[in-house]
């Protein structure tokens, strides 16, 4: 019958069915209707071979912009409106300080997810108190809590996790840090939102590629960029859990970082009930068997895990109560709370 659609090009949905009229090659070509919007409609003149008309800064004899290739500019203030890349140099950010927030600090261990609003509240105030800066910079990494947490456990089966759960997993933790980031925003902290889903590549679990240029650009600016514990795709595993623990020393080696806070609900690394007030490579084994996990749904590895990364790196660490008010900006201001993890020892520290 004239106009049927054959079936192997008919759809379910019936605005992505092939039409039988009125869709065609013609719609590309100089014959076809002007476009309604003028700014879509193909030109005869004035759009200018990609390969010939592209100019440069030195060209064009304007600073700082370059002319998209596609469009010529023809005069300078048309180059300034017409231009789409800018290439102003932003210098590399000084080293930041990189704090962890863990999940149990800001959210209740439930099986639901439930923040604690009192609670990321004061600490979004109290990392105001530091006045993150260009040059005070600041990367935050929060932890997923009951937001992340139970949903993983639910999704995690020997097949890995399915699409649907991968969505849901990332969903959640990023309705966390919106609240996180919101928070900060109203301390007049400039925070943004970094998902690693979108900018991460794992390979076992372990991060093996991250898109860091856009956090390097923020931190050269001021902006503090909030990262969290993310579900991201995996090239061995389909998809894996990747704790806020492992992209701290990530981030602190690519960054050189200053110092690490990690924020926790318990005052350090606690062995025999006290806290331990230092770990370096060579003491760590003495202290293991002593550290306990944390309680709750924790498929990230605990205090154990947070340990474990810290040691990888040459960047002095410290694990302390951020429930505890005023530890955050107390380690923010310089201080040395709770355990200290280091690679170099021995060095006289400042008590709270
Ligand atoms: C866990 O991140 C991420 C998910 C389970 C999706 P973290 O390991 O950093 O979270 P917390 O601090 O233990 O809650």
């Amino acid at each position: 019958m004239d106009g049927e659609i054959p079936a192997c090009h008919q759809t379910f949905n019936s605005d992505l069915q092939l039409k039988p009229r009125g869709w065609g090659n013609n719609v590309c070509s100089e014959s076809a209707a002007p476009h309604p919007n003028p700014r879509l409609q193909l030109k005869s003149r004035g759009w200018a071979s990609p390969t010939t008309n592209t100019r440069t800064k030195k060209q064009s004899g304007q600073s700082g912009y370059t002319t998209p290739s596609h469009r010529q500019a023809h005069t300078p203030e048309q180059a300034y409106k017409t231009s789409i890349v800018r290439t102003t140099k932003i210098p590399p950010p000084m080293p930041p300080t990189i704090l962890k927030i863990g999940g149990s600090v800001l959210t209740e261990k439930t099986n639901t997810p439930t923040p604690k609003p009192s609670a990321i509240e004061r600490c979004a105030a109290e990392i105001a108190s530091y006045h993150p800066s260009a040059d005070n910079p600041l990367i935050l990494i929060h932890g997923a809590g009951s937001f992340g947490h139970p949903q993983a456990k639910k999704h995690d089966s020997p097949d890995g996790f399915t699409n649907s759960g991968i969505i849901e997993i990332h969903r959640s933790v990023t309705l966390l840090n919106e609240l996180v980031v919101n928070a900060l925003i109203e301390n007049n902290v400039p925070a943004a939102p970094v998902h690693p889903f979108g900018c991460t590549v794992a390979v076992d679990a372990r991060i093996s590629e991250m898109q860091t240029a856009p956090i390097a650009l923020m931190l050269a600016r001021g902006i503090v960029p909030v990262l969290h514990g993310d579900v991201v795709m995996d090239r061995a595993l389909g998809a894996s859990i990747i704790s806020g623990d492992q992209i701290v020393p990530y981030l602190g080696t690519q960054f050189g970082a200053v110092r690490i806070g990690f924020g926790t609900a318990v005052d350090g690394v606690i062995a025999d009930g006290r806290v331990v007030l230092e770990i370096m490579p060579e003491t760590f084994e003495a202290v293991r068997s002593h550290i306990h996990g944390s309680e709750g749904t924790d498929v990230t590895g605990g205090m154990l895990g947070k340990v474990r990364e810290l040691l990888g790196i040459d960047i002095d660490s410290y694990i302390f109560s951020a429930v505890k008010p005023g530890m955050i900006a107390g380690f923010l201001s310089g201080e040395e709370p709770g355990t200290r993890i280091t690679k170099t020892g021995n060095r006289p520290r400042r008590r709270p």
